[in-house]
C-alpha cells in the first residue's frame, strides 16, 4: 500500500485483504514509535476529526483523540451520543452523519448496532472510522493487537494463538480472527459453550477447549477477553459467567516467552497479580492503539480521501 490506503472507510478488517497492506501500516506505526513528540508529522494540520460515539471508550476514543491532536488535528467530540446528541430526540443516525459531515473531515464511530459504520459511510464523503458497531467489528482494535503481535514476537507466521472468553460477542475477536486468518497460524479458542465463535468466522481448522487443558503450554500468544455482559441475552449471563481465568497456576505452565493480550477493560479475567509478569503485554497493547491510530490517520490522508 506503500503508506496510502487503498480504500477510504475503515469498517471491517476484512478490507485487508493482504499482508503488505497491515506490514506497510506497522511499519508507519513503528516509525512514530521511535520519533519524539516533536518530530511526528502534521498532516491533519487544519483538518477536523470528529469522534462520535455513542457507546462507552476510555482507549478507543482518547487514543484516537490523542493521534489527531499528536498529527496536528483538531476534534469535535461527542462522548455519550445517545444521551448528549439528536439522537435522544429521534434523530437517525444517517441524518446525524449527515450534518457532522459538513463539520468534520475524518468522522471516527461508535454505535451499538451492528452495521452501523457501514449505514454511515453509505450517506456521506467523508471518511468513516468504526470504532466498534455493537458485537459486529472493531477493526482498528485488530490492527493494534496484530501490530502488537508482530512487535513482540517478530512474525506473526507459525504462532499458536489462544483466544480466550466471549468470542460470540466480543467484536475485537471478530475483527482480529480475519486478520490472523491472513498468516499461518493455529487458533486454540477456549471459551463457554454458549460463547463460540461465528461460524462464518471459522475459514480453518479451529480447536475448541473449555478449559486451559493441556493446550496452555504450547501458545506463544494468549488474548484473553472479557464477557460482554450487556450484549447476552439475560437468561445466558449466568451460564456465561465467570469466564476462564487466567491466575497464577495458569500462568506457571506458559511458555517464558508467551505474550499475553487483553483489549481491555477486563473484569476477573486477568487477577492484578498478573500484571508485574513479565508477559503481561495488555497495558503496552493498550498504548500502541495511539501508534497505530496516528498511523491509520496519516495513510487514510495520504491516500487523498481528504482534500
Ligand atoms: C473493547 C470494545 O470496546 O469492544 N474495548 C476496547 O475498545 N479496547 C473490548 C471490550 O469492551 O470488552
Amino acid at each position: 500500500m506503500n503508506g496510502v490506503m487503498p480504500f477510504k472507510n475503515v469498517i471491517s478488517t476484512q478490507q485487508f485483504s493482504n499482508r503488505s497492506d497491515l506490514e506497510d501500516l506497522f511499519e508507519s506505526a513503528h516509525l512514530l514509535k521511535t520519533l519524539p513528540a516533536w518530530q511526528y508529522p502534521r498532516p491533519l494540520s487544519g483538518k477536523i476529526v470528529a469522534t462520535l460515539f455513542y457507546e462507552p471508550s476510555t482507549r478507543t476514543r482518547l487514543s484516537f483523540e490523542a493521534a489527531v491532536i499528536r498529527l496536528g488535528g483538531q476534534l469535535l467530540s461527542t462522548e455519550s451520543a445517545s444521551q448528549f446528541s439528536s439522537a435522544i430526540k429521534g434523530e437517525t443516525l444517517e441524518d446525524t452523519i449527515r450534518v457532522v459531515s459538513g463539520y468534520a473531515d475524518i468522522i471516527i464511530l461508535r454505535h451499538p448496532e451492528i452495521g452501523a459504520a457501514e449505514r454511515a459511510a453509505s450517506v456521506t464523503n467523508v471518511p468513516i472510522i468504526n470504532a466498534g458497531d455493537g458485537a459486529g467489528e472493531h477493526p482498528t482494535q485488530a490492527l493494534l493487537d496484530v501490530f502488537t503481535i508482530w512487535e513482540l514476537k517478530g512474525t506473526i507466521d507459525g504462532l499458536h494463538i489462544g483466544l480466550v472468553g466471549d468470542l460470540k460477542y466480543g467484536r475485537t475477536i471478530h475483527s482480529l480472527v480475519t486478520l490472523l486468518n491472513l498468516y499461518d497460524v493455529t487458533i486454540a479458542c477456549f471459551v463457554p459453550e454458549t460463547l463460540q465463535l461465528p461460524p462464518a468466522l471459522i475459514t480453518r481448522p479451529v480447536t475448541f477447549y473449555d478449559d486451559w487443558q493441556d493446550v496452555a503450554p504450547q501458545l506463544d500468544v494468549i488474548y484473553m477477553t472479557r464477557i460482554q455482559k450487556e450484549r447476552l441475552p439475560a437468561n445466558e449471563v449466568s451460564r456465561a459467567t465467570p469466564g476462564l481465568v487466567l491466575d497464577n497456576d495458569v500462568i506457571k505452565h506458559l511458555k517464558s516467552d508467551a505474550v499475553i493480550m487483553h483489549p481491555l477493560p477486563r473484569l476477573g479475567e486477568i487477577p492484578p497479580t498478573i500484571d508485574t509478569d513479565h508477559r503481561a503485554a495488555y497495558f503496552h497493547q493498550a498504548r500502541n492503539g495511539l501508534y497505530v491510530r496516528m498511523a491509520l490517520l496519516q495513510h487514510i490522508i495520504k491516500g487523498g480521501s481528504i482534500e
